[in-house]
């Protein structure tokens, strides 16, 4: 008597990465960069004296060229602004979603406490680092050049390609578990990511230069209260003199 075989059954399998930061990523189309472009362009055609007043050099980590203020109020910058407005809101829903986290008022907008053009030359880099007094943080990129490809430029014989590029880092190294995210720059890609993520970008080599902005997020609620020192002294003289 020969033996009945089972009933071939497909077994689904789910390969899942729920630990860990989470990363938006995205292609901006290229108007919003031209408009980046365009107003940064002006920016560095300032006046040396005028353009002192908007480098945040001093107060950034970079070991860069220039880093000059972005203000968001700018008309070139009302898209991307709400684009972020919308991947901050999404990656902030998609986890409560996750967590089963109900919000009786989620998040409504954004706000952004601080934007900048990051402009790189030969030799120029960005240490590894985390945002401080925000939630989000990101960084599009508005120019790269020829030197920084699938290929190192000058240290041709590595295999492995770090220059320019960013590298994300988390954790520690285990089996199948990677505790850095190594991207090339290519212009319109946009990163979003949680502000403690530490993040560094590996010097490049040759002519031209890396352009990217950056920009700290906080969520806004629509419940949000905000006080000072002023309301409690209210208080208090109404207690004094009631
Ligand atoms: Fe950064």
């Amino acid at each position: 008597m020969s033996e009945q075989k089972p009933e071939e059954q497909k077994i689904e399998v789910d390969i899942q990465s729920p630990f860990g930061p989470r990363i938006a990523i995205a292609k901006l189309p290229m108007h919003i960069v031209d408009n980046l472009n365009k107003f940064c362009d002006g920016l560095v055609e300032q006046k040396q004296e005028e353009k002192a007043k908007i480098d945040k050099s001093a107060n950034l980590v970079g070991h860069v060229t220039e880093e000059l203020f972005c203000d968001m109020n700018h008309e070139g910058c009302h898209e991307l602004g709400g684009i972020l407005s919308g991947i901050c809101k999404s990656m902030h829903n998609t986890y409560s979603e996750m967590k089963g986290i109900h919000e009786e008022a989620p998040p409504e907008a954004i706000n952004i406490l601080d934007s900048w053009f990051v402009r790189s030359y030969d030799g120029d880099y960005n240490p590894c680092h985390i945002h401080t007094n925000c939630q989000y943080s990101c960084i599009l990129y508005l120019k790269v050049p020829d030197s920084i490809s699938d290929k190192n430029f000058r240290n041709a014989k590595e295999t492995y390609t770090t220059e320019g590029y960013i590298d994300f880092i988390y954790g520690s190294n285990a089996v199948n578990t990677s505790s850095n995210f190594t991207r090339q720059p290519i212009v319109g890609d946009l990163y979003v990511f949680p502000a403690h993520l530490m993040h560094v970008a590996y010097p490049f080599f040759g002519e031209g230069e890396r352009r990217s902005f950056s920009a700290n997020i906080i969520l806004e609620y629509p419940q949000q209260m905000s006080f000072t020192e002023a309301d409690t002294e209210k208080k208090v003289d109404e207690s004094v003199n009631g």
